[in-house]
């Protein structure tokens, strides 16, 4: 039987299980119906917010890259280089909910059968934000988004009471997930920031609030390097940096991680995978640990804006890879490595006359001369 891609995540049919995640690939609608165009299942809308957001001068994202003959990382375009990781200190959308709201409902019009979902973001400060997120799933739940997802994760704001502020604190996100759950007629979807001790805590909460999913991660609070010759932050305004976020390759295996401690803690609950995914094999290893959905956003920026080559790799490399295992749905394959991580006392030992100490086998290697 021909490999079945299409598959129902928080009750949504996706004709198959890849989305945008929310970022510069998902800024406007012209980028999105583009993205649905190329065929990609879903989009997550850039974040959508209340307030006023004025970005900082200059770029505001930059690759980081490495050389395949020396240890050297920049940020300088250079040929035969490969991509490292992104580094960004991109706030939120800076257009305004009015401008948002129309769109979302041409984009349904045109893509009723793509899944939409608006990522929307308030503080938790007083009961007044708490209303701002009400009054952000409303509106964008009216225009026609299929489901909700609410940033909780944004690494680089300075209010206590926003992005990853909010996901550091158990109890912030199930009051944030629940005043959205009151109002929310589409699922809730709450991506969390990884940049915590146990992610699975933050994950109790907000399903304790109502989410139908979490979705993990986003960027990794990181510095851009020092470039050794100017002694200047590679990305700075007038010298000056602040923590930003990382993705991109980098942070995959970080990434998974993560997921793996939230799909064992929670079997049973959806997950949308993010962290450095440019191809199928990437995307299967969430998968595997149990993920419905996997979303995509620095492998994307850097083909042609929205990932044309990468929705049709990951669409190809699916189908084949299924066809080779004999797996007919997603349901197949997902979650069966998640069992496979397990405590390091676990992991078998050689016997005791096998081992020497580790001095001597491979990896504790005396120096090459
Ligand atoms: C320039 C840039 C802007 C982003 N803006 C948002 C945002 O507005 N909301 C959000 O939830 N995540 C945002 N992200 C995080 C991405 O959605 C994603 O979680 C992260 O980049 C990891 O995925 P990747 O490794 O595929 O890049 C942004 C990422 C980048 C690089």
């Amino acid at each position: 039987m021909a490999a079945q891609l299409a598959t129902t995540f928080t009750g949504l049919r996706f004709e198959n299980p890849f989305l945008l995640a929310s970022a510069p690939p998902t800024e406007s609608d012209s980028n999105i119906m583009r993205a649905f165009d190329a065929g990609w299942g879903g989009v997550v809308t850039k974040t959508i917010g209340l307030h006023p957001v004025v970005n900082v001068d200059g770029p505001k994202t930059k690759f980081l890259r490495s050389e395949p003959d020396s240890p050297r990382l920049s940020m300088q375009k250079r040929p035969g280089a490969a991509l490292h990781s992104s580094w960004n200190w991109e706030l939120i959308s800076d257009k305004p909910l009015d401008w948002w709201v129309p769109r979302i409902a041409r984009i349904k019009q045109a893509h009723p059968t793509r899944i939409l979902v608006a990522s929307i973001m308030a503080g938790s400060g007083t009961d007044e934000e708490l209303r701002n997120w009400q009054t952000l799933a409303t509106a964008c739940q009216a225009e026609g988004a299929d489901a909700l997802e609410l940033n909780l994760s944004c690494p680089h704001m300075d209010r206590k009471d926003m992005g990853s502020n909010i996901g550091k604190d158990q109890g912030l996100i199930s009051i944030v997930t629940q005043a959205v759950s009151e109002v929310a007629r589409v699922p809730i979807w709450a991506k969390l920031t990884p940049s915590t001790t146990d992610i699975v805590l933050e994950a109790g909460g907000a399903f304790l609030g109502g989410a139908a999913a979490i979705t993990s991660s986003n960027t990794f609070p990181s510095l851009p390097l020092i470039d050794p010759q100017t002694l200047e932050f590679e990305m700075n305004v007038d010298g000056l940096v602040s923590s930003g976020g990382l993705g991109g390759p980098a942070i995959l295996p970080l990434s998974l991680a993560k997921m793996a401690q939230m799909t064992q803690a929670f079997p049973d609950k959806s997950f949308s995978g993010i962290g450095g995914v440019a191809e199928f094999a990437h995307a299967l290893n969430y998968f595997l640990l149990g993920c419905g959905t996997v979303q995509v956003c620095t492998a994307a920026m850097l083909d042609h804006a929205i990932g044309p080559n990468i929705i049709t790799r990951l669409l190809t490399g699916m189908a084949e890879t299924m066809d080779r295992h004999g797996w007919s749905t997603l349901e197949d394959f997902r979650g069966i490595r998640r069992d496979r991580v397990v405590v390091h006392s676990r992991i078998r030992r050689p016997d005791a006359k096998a081992y020497h100490g580790g001095y001597e086998t491979e990896g504790y290697a005396s120096a090459e001369r």
